[in-house]
């Protein structure tokens, strides 16, 4: 008799125990993650970032609250990764481009024609090597959870560019990146480190003559309007490292943390397939909006490209080292 009441009151005891657990939980606020990014919802990494709200929201239900916030309306370039580390912001996507302060080896990515094509890019990004980037700037506070394509980079120019001598003497606009710096100047070109939120107005006032970027980003910016030609150079990638404040990232709840790593690693696969369609599509309506002309290279002009650009290479060999510089170059052969 003595027993069974005992057993009741366990029983009642581990219920209500389960209850207030339960009742903590739904009672206590999801925890926030703002992503922020600098481009349009309808591109590679706008799209991407909500996939991973909404899948997050889906399998994490009450627990977290992802807040999505395109266009450089939280942060633009320049501002971000501070936010990320002053815990501001807890998911960003910057461009490959813009990591320079924070490890020199990712500069090989902005390497001009060191990529054939985004399927080289994949590749070295999957090597060990490409891998190990992910983790070179924990000591800063900074993880990298996954690489997001966009595509290759095209040229734009209010005149057309056939050579690279035509490209000279014109002011380009580039991301923050010593490497795309000189790689207009070995053009004889001016190049302008300028934030992504101030393309459409630098090239419309003439601040700037021309850029480099993606076709999703080009039309997202409406860089069509104000640009009256295209070459299709595939110079070069434009692609991301979703990053995260790595104290915040490893102080989450393990059981939300290794969901929200398993919605990233399906949301990067899923990205990275939908990138070059989309970018395929934005060429396509620019062509259709008839506003500019799209110049295709024949391969003797692209080598012109090839050659008067890579010289840059060697500038910036002993930053990011020979041996990443050979395995990027090794993903150009299919394994
Ligand atoms: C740029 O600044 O041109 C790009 O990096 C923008 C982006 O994030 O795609």
């Amino acid at each position: 008799m003595i027993h069974r009441t005992i057993k009741t009151l366990a029983c009642a005891i581990s219920l209500s125990v389960v209850g207030m657990v339960q009742a903590a939980e739904t009672a206590s606020a999801p925890i926030s993650i703002k992503f922020a990014h600098v481009v349009a919802e309808h591109t590679p990494k706008g799209q991407g970032a909500l996939m991973f709200k909404q899948l997050a929201e889906e399998r994490l239900p009450g627990r977290v609250k992802v807040e999505v916030y395109p266009n450089s309306s939280l942060f633009g370039d320049g501002k971000e990764m501070e936010a990320l580390l002053l815990g501001d912001v807890q998911l960003l996507a910057p461009s490959l481009a813009k990591f320079e302060h924070y490890a020199k080896q990712i500069q090989i990515f902005d390497l001009p024609f060191i990529f054939d094509d985004i399927h080289a890019v994949d590749r070295f990004q999957q090597s060990p090597q490409g891998k190990s980037l992910l983790t070179a700037m924990e000591g800063k506070g900074i993880t990298g959870l996954g690489y997001w394509h966009n595509g290759m980079k095209q040229l734009s120019s209010n005149k057309p560019l056939h050579s690279p001598k035509d490209a000279r003497g014109l002011k380009f606009r580039v991301q923050a990146s010593a490497v795309l710096d000189e790689q207009f100047k070995a053009l004889r070109a001016a190049p302008r480190k300028m934030s992504f939120a101030e393309v459409y107005q630098g090239l419309q006032t003439g601040v700037v003559n021309g850029t480099e970027n993606t076709w999703s980003n080009y039309e997202s910016q409406k860089v069509h309007e104000v640009q009256k030609f295209f070459t299709e150079s595939n110079h070069g990638a434009i692609d991301y490292m979703v990053i995260t404040n790595t104290k915040f990232w490893n102080g989450l709840p393990d059981d939300v943390r290794t969901e929200l790593d398993a919605i990233m690693a399906e949301v990067t696969v899923e990205v990275n397939r939908m990138a070059e369609e989309l970018n395929q599509e934005s060429k396509q309506r620019i062509i259709q909006a008839g506003t500019s002309e799209v110049i295709q290279l024949t391969s003797e002009q692209r080598e012109e490209w090839r050659k008067a650009m890579q010289p840059v290479w060697k500038k910036f060999e002993a930053d990011i080292g020979k041996e990443l510089i050979d395995a990027a170059i090794s993903a150009n052969q299919p394994s």
